[in-house]
């Protein structure tokens, strides 16, 4: 993998007054470093304002936090793909822990959305992770493979145009972080799992989230597997994303 790729998952917060004065915080002397991408998930409200403000910088990516595979209809509060890719938003999370496990996604809601995306020329962000009494039964590979079987019946081109997101349930918003090492494992049975169905090894992106701080992404990055981090609570500050983003810069 050559790009390292920092995304930032605001979550149900920075509405358009906030999105804006963080850009005007964090653009403040930004520069693009070649092989990195910075990915901002806003909220639906704010993705058209933050796709206009980072239109002309290369390496950012504005991208939606979720949306329903129906094109358009009787579907109160739902986004569809093509309102978010009009709004200016290029990739899309789609089955994030709290997707799954406050709003009850389930894997074939979550396959649906996935092909909804690719269908769209837009990149899904798929994310996969076990809550820790799945990892303390050793049941992780297996749920983590659970949820990539959505992808079974896609194409090759399809497949490669993925990317994907291991982030352990236990470590969201909790302060605990998986080791790199235990990441790395997990990231490895992603790679392989792609591999397997004809992937050339390393063109499907595995981040890594939950938990990632200024404190422990350069050990994190550092693990040959984990190919970016997905950030939730520390991307919301222009201080902490910058140090995050600037990891492994000189
Ligand atoms: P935290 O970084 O706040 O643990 O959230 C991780 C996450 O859910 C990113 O999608």
């Amino acid at each position: 993998m050559t790009k390292t790729i920092f995304a930032a998952n605001w979550k149900m917060n920075h509405g358009p007054p906030d999105a804006g004065s963080f850009l005007d915080r964090f653009l403040d002397g930004y520069q693009q470093e070649s092989g990195r991408e910075l990915w901002f998930f806003p909220p639906a409200v704010s993705i058209q304002s933050v796709a206009q403000r980072v239109a002309r910088l290369p390496g950012i990516l504005v991208g939606a936090q979720n949306v329903y595979w129906e094109p358009k209809g009787a579907f109160t509060g739902e986004l569809s793909v093509s309102m978010a890719k009009d709004a200016g938003a290029r990739a899309v999370l789609v089955g994030h822990s709290e997707r799954r496990h406050v709003f009850g996604e389930t894997d074939d809601e979550t396959g649906r959305k996935v092909r909804a995306v690719l269908d769209s020329a837009m990149t899904p962000l798929l994310c996969v992770g076990e809550t820790l009494s799945e990892r303390d039964n050793g049941k992780t590979l297996a749920v983590i493979h659970r949820q990539l079987a959505v992808l079974d019946g896609l194409d090759g081109e399809s497949l490669a145009r993925i990317v994907i997101a291991y982030e352990p349930v236990w470590a969201i918003g909790t302060g605990k972080n998986a080791t790199p090492a235990d990441a790395g494992t997990v990231h490895a049975a992603i790679h392989s799992w792609f591999e397997k169905r004809g992937v050339v090894g390393g063109t499907v992106p595995v981040l890594y989230g939950g938990s990632v701080k200024p404190e422990n992404a350069q050990e994190l990055l550092s693990e040959d597997e984990i190919d970016g981090v997905l950030v939730g609570g520390a991307s919301l500050e222009p201080k902490s994303w910058q140090a995050i983003c600037a990891v492994g810069l000189d």
